[in-house]
């Protein structure tokens, strides 16, 4: 297994450029399972959840071509063999759930086990299979695995509201309602920029949507779907982290493709804390104002609001700045399991269920750490990057789900980081 190792002090200077989002990504591949044409996506990240959604699109039968390099992929499901998604490939990432409502909707059955992914609280999926339910679908659940039938002629188009804003629940509900018969009104929809790039693959496809990027969006139901080719739009978790790295480090850092609308609410809070953001022709410019971070409060909560996705990064911030902080996390379940790794670099964090107290000190240390999930990871490496000395980061598998390249892109701004090969006790 790989490590990490970042060597921390220097500030930052020059450019990194953010590539498309995986969590886009993710949802926009299952979409070749509604149509029997051609589906190409452009501005793909290279990760490794892109390649296991990659081999369970190919265990369905669907051809999965990636070309220059990993950036463009080019899909096909004309003939597929199977409408089961196995639990071997499933338990690797929670997002394959996603494929349940394409399926149903275009075969009208399916077999899909229940998911794994990253170890953060219990993450059901109720919430999905409840609007599958609304739409006419039998579902039964047993032995791990979902068995869904779609009613005789089909899915149905259905008035459904979610009791709580779910991103993948509200992508797998579209994905099944662009191919039913009627409309369907969904309620209480998370408006992510994930799901608003979702509606407008699909339309570019032929479906009929309205209301993306609100909390009401109508489908009517169309009976097939066409081939099309769209760009994957920006990472704004990747954008957010790498913003982040000049607010910890010093220097100044463009993030080539960022937008301020896609992080909106994240920048209201680095210019609390004393970060200058400034939108350039290319992307954002984002440098330290003088003097040390000032410790703000963080909630996370759905589009618009602070992402859990960038709470462990905002974390490792505050670990450095004047004053102390609250970050309360309302998302997910046990997401702060990078504070106890952060501790042992000589942070002062104290966690109550969904508030963890950050008192900023002057310095971190490096030590060595273990990256627990994705974005932990991540905030480690942050927090290794202001540090004295060396930080080691161990089990970096988790970093390569989300984040490519992630150490050309920070020597490419002037970090001392490299990758290492572990070496084993019995080695
Ligand atoms: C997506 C993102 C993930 C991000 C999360 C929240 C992808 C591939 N992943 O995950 O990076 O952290 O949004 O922004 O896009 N819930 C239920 N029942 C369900 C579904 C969800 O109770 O059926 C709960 C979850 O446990 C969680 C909350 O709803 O507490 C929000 O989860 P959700 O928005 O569904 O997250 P994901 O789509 O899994």
């Amino acid at each position: 297994m790989d490590q990490i190792i970042v060597r921390g002090g220097g500030a930052l200077h020059g450019e990194i450029p953010i590539a498309g989002a995986k969590n886009a990504c993710l949802t926009l591949m299952p979409l070749t399972l509604l149509t029997d044409q051609p589906l190409t996506l452009t501005n793909a990240p290279r990760l490794s959840d892109i390649r296991t959604m990659t081999s369970l699109l190919q265990s369905l039968g669907s051809e999965v071509v990636s070309l220059q390099d990993g950036q463009v992929l080019a899909m096909s499901s004309h003939d597929l063999t199977s409408q089961k998604a196995d639990y071997d490939i499933v338990r690797k990432m929670r997002a394959s759930i996603l494929v349940l409502g394409p399926l149903l909707a275009r075969y009208g059955h399916a077999v899909v086990s229940l998911p794994g992914g990253c170890a953060i609280g219990a993450r059901p999926v109720d919430l999905h299979l409840k609007s599958l339910e609304a739409m006419g679908a039998e579902l039964d659940l047993r032995d791990g695995y979902v068995f869904a039938k779609a009613p005789a002629g089909g899915l149905r188009g259905a008035a459904h509201g979610f009791p709580i804003v779910s991103v993948g629940a509200t992508e797998n509900a579209l994905m099944a309602a662009a191919l039913a018969q009627g409309t369907t009104v969904l309620k209480n929809v998370a408006r992510e920029p994930e799901i608003v790039d979702l509606a407008q693959c699909l339309r570019r496809m032929g479906a009929r949507i309205e209301g993306e990027g609100t909390s009401t969006m109508t489908i009517e139901g169309v009976t097939q779907l066409n081939g099309a080719t769209h760009p994957v739009v920006t990472d704004r978790i990747e954008l957010g982290t790498y913003m982040l790295a000049p607010a910890i480090c010093g220097g100044e850092v463009e993030c080539l493709g960022g937008r301020i609308d896609l992080v909106a609410t994240f920048c209201e809070k680095l210019d609390e804390a004393g970060v200058d953001v400034v939108e350039t022709e290319r992307g954002l410019k984002v440098s330290r104002k003088n003097g040390r971070i000032r410790a703000v409060d963080v909630v996370t909560e759905p589009f618009p609001g602070f992402p859990t996705d960038l709470q462990a990064q905002m974390m490792a911030l505050m670990c450095t700045a004047d004053g102390t902080s609250v970050l309360e996390e309302r998302i997910v379940e046990n997401r702060f399991m990078h504070a106890p790794e952060l501790t042992r670099m000589g942070a002062r964090i104290e966690v109550h269920g969904g508030h963890a107290t950050v008192h900023g000190v002057e310095k971190l240390r490096g030590a060595p750490v273990m990256a627990t999930d994705l974005r932990a990871s991540v905030g480690l490496i942050l927090a290794g990057l202001a540090a004295e000395g060396e930080t080691i980061v161990g089990r970096v598998y988790h970093l390569d789900r989300g984040y490519e390249k992630v150490v050309r892109k920070l020597r490419g701004v002037g970090a001392r980081i490299e990758r290492i090969k572990e070496v084993t006790s019995d080695e």
